[in-house]
């Protein structure tokens, strides 16, 4: 049986022509991770799933990170993570945008980009879709950084970015506030959602892909705090801003995104070490149940400050 492989419009391909049902050989499996090093955001849809074979499908791309927060894993399957909108714990991720409250929302990040040592990629499956919104956004920062110009290319070269974790949307310096304020029960600051407090980490502006070796412009508004030291690239402070701003609105252009709408048992395989993710959230009271698998990431990529 032969992979049917469709691009999604801007990035990405949906792939189908197999069943997850049956034992995978090796050469399929091969060509599935060759597709995901490729295209680095993967779609399937219409695959017969259930959390054992998410699990085993998963380990196609890797040995699977286990989450550290039991609240939200699987007693049965400790390498499932569970993303629930439930209405007793929606409150803690309801915000005001635009004088809309909206549940679950999430700037461009990549997982756990704050540690130094993101994961290397991750699976969601649609378990519950949301009768309304509830689309995933991911971006493409391989492409991103090919579209660039050659003096920004060879300007940040010499240039390492430094992100801030913090609990607060309202702290974070590049993401869009107009409009925002936190909801009442937002978290103020690690303890409060049994997080320790993440020390600064920097990366290069520009990361080699440690397996295809492509460059990766390493911006996610999300958390994103300064230049380190611009001066040893010329840069004054407001220059080094300005810098950053720019590439937070080179990263926004569409034509390096794709948003996914759930239907159920759709499953989105991603590069996290190429890919950024963001959720658009849902009004409140709407049912969302999302499993996630992750592909532990045995490299850092940055550093810690
Ligand atoms: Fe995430």
């Amino acid at each position: 049986m032969a992979l049917h492989i469709t691009p999604l419009e801007s990035v990405g391909v949906e792939v189908s022509g197999f069943d997850i049902t049956q034992a995978m050989g090796d050469a399929l499996k091969s060509e599935l991770i060759s597709l995901w090093d490729e295209h680095a955001i993967v779609v399937f849809r219409g695959q017969n799933v259930d959390p054992k074979s998410q699990i085993e499908f998963s380990r196609t791309f890797g040995p699977l990170a286990t989450h550290p927060i039991k609240e939200t894993t699987s007693a049965e399957h400790p390498e499932l993570f569970m993303l629930v909108n439930e209405p007793e714990k929606e409150k803690y991720h309801t915000a005001s945008y635009n004088g809309e409250l909206v549940v679950g929302r999430l700037d461009w990040h990549m997982d756990l980009h704050y540690t130094g040592k993101p994961n290397r990629g991750a699976l969601l499956r649609s378990v519950v879709c949301a009768e309304k919104d509830g689309l995933t956004g991911f971006a493409d920062l391989s492409k991103a950084y090919d579209a660039l110009d050659a003096d920004t290319k060879s300007l940040l070269e010499k240039i390492e970015v430094a992100y801030c974790f913090s609990m607060q949307r309202r702290h974070m310096r590049y993401v869009d506030l107009e409009g925002y304020e936190p909801g009442p029960y937002s978290p103020t600051k690690p303890a409060d959602v049994n997080f320790p407090n993440f020390p600064d980490v920097a990366y290069p502006a520009v990361v080699t892909h440690p397996v295809t070796g492509r460059k990766v412009l390493e911006i996610a508004d999300q958390f994103l705090d300064r230049i380190v030291a611009p001066h040893e690239a010329d840069l004054c402070n407001d220059e080094a801003i300005e810098l950053l701003e720019r590439l937070v609105a080179h990263t926004r252009r569409p034509e390096f995104h794709y948003f996914h709408e759930w239907q159920e048992g759709d499953m989105v395989l991603w590069d996290n070490w190429r890919v950024t993710h963001c959720a658009t959230g849902t009004p409140p009271g709407v049912q969302r149940v999302i499993h996630r698998t992750t592909i532990e990431g045995g490299t850092t990529l940055g550093r810690v400050l």
